[in-house]
C-alpha cells in the first residue's frame, strides 16, 4: 500500500513539474505576435482601463459595451487606432455577429478580454436580476469565447483571457448566482486552455481573478478591503497577458484569500464574513 502511494506522489509531482517547467517553457518561448485586441466591456472600470494600458503598449484596439458614447470618449482618448461596437451581451447571437463584424473592421485579433459582467446580490430572490447575471457572465462570456476561439484556431494564435473573480472559488452568502456565473468563466478558461494544449498551438487562455477593484460595480458594496483601483488592476493583468499566466489574482495578495478560503471552516466564515 505505501508502495501505491509512494508511487502516485511521485507520478503527481513529477507530471506537475513537466507542465510547469517543460510544457510552459515551451508555450511561453512561442512568439508573441499580439498587436490587435478586443475588449469586451470597455466602457468602465477594470475594462476601461484595460483599453488604456493595452493602447499605451502599442495595441490597437476595439471596445464594445451598451454604452456607445463612454465607448467613443474613451476612443478619442487613446493614442492607437481603435474601433468602437456597441453591443448588447444579453442577445448573444447579435453580439456573436457583431464581434465577427468587429474582428473583421480591425483586419484581425490577437487578443480578446472577456471582462464584461453583470453583478446583483440575492437578498431580494429578484430572478430578473439573477436572469441578467447568467445572461451576461454565463451566455455572453461562452459566446464571445465560442467566436474568439474559432478565430485563433484556424489562424493558430492567439490569447483569451477571462475576467472571472476571487468569488468563483467560494460562493459567499447572499452571492450565489453571481459566483456561480464566476465559477463557470473559470472553469469554461479552463476547459479551453485543455482543449488547446494538445494542439501545441500558442493559444494562450489567461483566469484573472479580481478582488475587490474600485469600480461603479462594487460601489455599494459594504465592508471592502485590499481595494486597488482599476489602473493597478489593469496594469496587474496586463503583465499576466504577457507572461501567458493561467490564473492571476488582482491584486496579487489576494491568491492569500483564496488560499484562506480553501482551509477556512464555515464556522469561521460566518464569523468574519
Ligand atoms: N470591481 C470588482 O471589485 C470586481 C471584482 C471581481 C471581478 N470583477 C469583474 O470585473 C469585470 C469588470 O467589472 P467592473 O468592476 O469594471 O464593473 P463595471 O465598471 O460595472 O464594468 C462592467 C462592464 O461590463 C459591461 N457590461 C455589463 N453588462 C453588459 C451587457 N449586457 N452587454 C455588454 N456589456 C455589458 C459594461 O458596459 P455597458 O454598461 O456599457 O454595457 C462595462 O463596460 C466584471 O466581469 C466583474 O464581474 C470586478
Amino acid at each position: 500500500m505505501k508502495k501505491i502511494v509512494l508511487v502516485i506522489s511521485v507520478m503527481l509531482v513529477a507530471g506537475y513539474l513537466f507542465n510547469s517547467i517543460v510544457l510552459d517553457s515551451v508555450f511561453i518561448d512561442a512568439p508573441l505576435h499580439a498587436q490587435k485586441a478586443i475588449v469586451i466591456g470597455a466602457s468602465s472600470g477594470i475594462g476601461k482601463a484595460l483599453a488604456e494600458v493595452l493602447a499605451n503598449n502599442g495595441y490597437e484596439v476595439g471596445l464594445t459595451g451598451r454604452r456607445a458614447d463612454l465607448l467613443q470618449g474613451l476612443q478619442q482618448k487613446l493614442p492607437t487606432k481603435t474601433f468602437v461596437k456597441q453591443m448588447d451581451l444579453r442577445t448573444p447571437e447579435k453580439s456573436m455577429q457583431q464581434l465577427e463584424e468587429l474582428i473583421q473592421e480591425m483586419g484581425g485579433l490577437d487578443l480578446i478580454i472577456l471582462n464584461a459582467g453583470f453583478a446583483h446580490d440575492d437578498k431580494d430572490l429578484d430572478w430578473q436580476k439573477s436572469k441578467e447575471i447568467l445572461d451576461v457572465n454565463v451566455i455572453g462570456f461562452a459566446a464571445m469565447a465560442n467566436v474568439a476561439l474559432k478565430y485563433f484556431l484556424p489562424q493558430k494564435h492567439g490569447h483569451l483571457v477571462g475576467v472571472s473573480s476571487v468569488c468563483a472559488e467560494y460562493a459567499f452568502k447572499d452571492a450565489f448566482t453571481y459566483a456561480a456565473s464566476k465559477s463557470f468563466a473559470s472553469a469554461l478558461c479552463q476547459g479551453i486552455r485543455n482543449t488547446v494544449r494538445p494542439t501545441g498551438l500558442p493559444i494562450y487562455v489567461t483566469d484573472i481573478r479580481p478582488g475587490f477593484v474600485d469600480t461603479a460595480m462594487v460601489a455599494n458594496c459594504p465592508d471592502k478591503y485590499w481595494e486597488s483601483s482599476p489602473r493597478e488592476a489593469a496594469e496587474q493583468i496586463y503583465d499576466a497577458i504577457q507572461s501567458h499566466k493561467k490564473i492571476a489574482y488582482v491584486t496579487k495578495r489576494w491568491r492569500i484569500i483564496s488560499w484562506a478560503l480553501q482551509l477556512a471552516p464555515d464556522w469561521l466564515i460566518d464569523f468574519v464574513v
